[in-house]
């Protein structure tokens, strides 16, 4: 049942500190602050190239993985949605690996690739909510995540569980490669071990979060912006919002405003900023300052140090904690899903059962 909350997606959103401990727990070692995954079915060293693929959601936790793949095991990546990968015709490398991410193992496109690039020689590794599923069983290895049934048809705790696998294997990856030594192991492993109270410190946001789901609720239209591996978070928040509040969202990297959708802006299409301190902030500061100017209503997810920065330009803002920012698009998904969840409950929506929507694309 719901556990007296008010919806499976509102218990599932709480569950987020859980799903991310117990998927850790499985992975991990945490009195060595080791990563401790299952044997690959491959040389990590000699991996030539990495093709990821996943629908919705789990695009953009591929996506996050992406970035940690590249930035720290200096592994190329290829990575696309299941409908398109499908019917690419993809140069493949000979001993590649091809990683599929999916909560159910059973979406129909993701299967679909799977079983191409297994054809052609891929390696094939899936990362799975559901481990006794089409995919689970059609795969030469699973991660599974262990986030526990996900009833609500919006995604939320499998997601965040599904970033934990993939931080780990990238870390993996990293010290296979040769690229990070132990010391970078254990304090990027501690990171990933402290986020079940990170985790749970978020979910205390709920208030500053209604301050901006109130402004959200009354758009037609929304904005997403991200800049690096926050991108991707962006691109989540505005799907949530599709889904289950009704509102249309975009997501953009927030270079990418002056290169079209700042015309859309004006005081009825409020920017929503996924915007870390970081190396990256300064620039999104000043995107987010053009936006302003043009009359957008400014709101951020940002740390205490962003947020010193950002008065005056953001309007209300979600003060989140202070983590390594390897971990940073793990725990900004979860203000950005509860985001999504107090509009459509302003909106009145059948938050579980979004119109149109079915937990699981089993066809085409
Ligand atoms: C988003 C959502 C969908 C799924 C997508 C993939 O909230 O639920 O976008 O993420 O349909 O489903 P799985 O992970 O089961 O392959």
């Amino acid at each position: 049942g719901k556990d007296g909350y008010r919806h499976y997606m509102e218990k599932e959103l709480h569950e987020h500190p859980v799903a991310i401990g117990q998927t850790l727990q499985r992975i991990t070692d945490p009195a060595a602050k080791k990563i401790a995954l299952p044997a690959l079915p491959f040389d990590a060293a000699s991996v030539p190239r990495l093709t990821i693929s996943a629908c919705g959601s789990a695009f953009y936790a591929g996506m996050v993985g992406r970035y940690w793949l590249e930035s720290l095991a200096r592994l190329p990546v290829d990575i696309d949605v299941a409908s398109e990968l499908r019917y690419r015709d993809l140069p493949l490398a000979d001993d590649g690996v091809a990683l599929f991410i999916s909560q159910s193992g059973e979406t129909a496109d993701t299967l679909g690739v799977l079983r191409r690039l297994k054809e052609a020689g891929q390696k094939i590794v899936s990362v799975l909510n559901v481990e006794h599923s089409t995919m689970g069983r059609e795969s030469d290895l699973v991660l599974g995540m262990v986030a526990g049934p996900e009833i609500s048809v919006a995604s939320t705790k499998a997601f965040t569980a599904q970033l934990s696998v993939l931080a780990a294997l990238s870390i993996e990856f990293a010290r296979s490669r040769g690229t990070i030594d132990s010391q970078r192991e254990e304090s990027l492993t501690s990171s990933l071990l402290d986020l079940p109270s990170r985790a749970a410190e978020a979910l205390t946001r709920g208030d500053a979060i209604r301050d901006l789901a109130r402004i959200v609720a009354e758009a037609r239209d929304v904005l997403y912006l991200g800049r690096g591996i926050c991108t991707p978070i962006a691109h989540e928040g505005a799907l949530k919002l599709k889904e289950i509040s009704y509102i249309h969202a975009e997501a953009y990297p927030a270079g990418e405003l002056k290169h079209g959708p700042i015309s859309l802006i004006d005081r009825t299409v409020p920017v929503v900023a996924i915007a870390p301190s970081g190396i990256l902030f300064d620039k999104t500061a000043s995107n987010l300052q053009e936006a302003k100017a043009r009359g957008a209503r400014i709101l951020a997810f940002t740390d205490s140090k962003g947020a010193k920065q950002l008065e005056g330009i953001a309007e209300h803002i979600v003060v989140m904690p202070d983590v390594d920012p390897f971990v940073i698009p793990i725990l900004y998904a979860i203000p950005v899903q509860m985001l999504a969840y107090e509009v459509a409950l302003l909106k009145g929506t059948d938050v579980d059962q979004p119109r149109n929507l079915a937990k699981s694309v089993t066809v085409e």
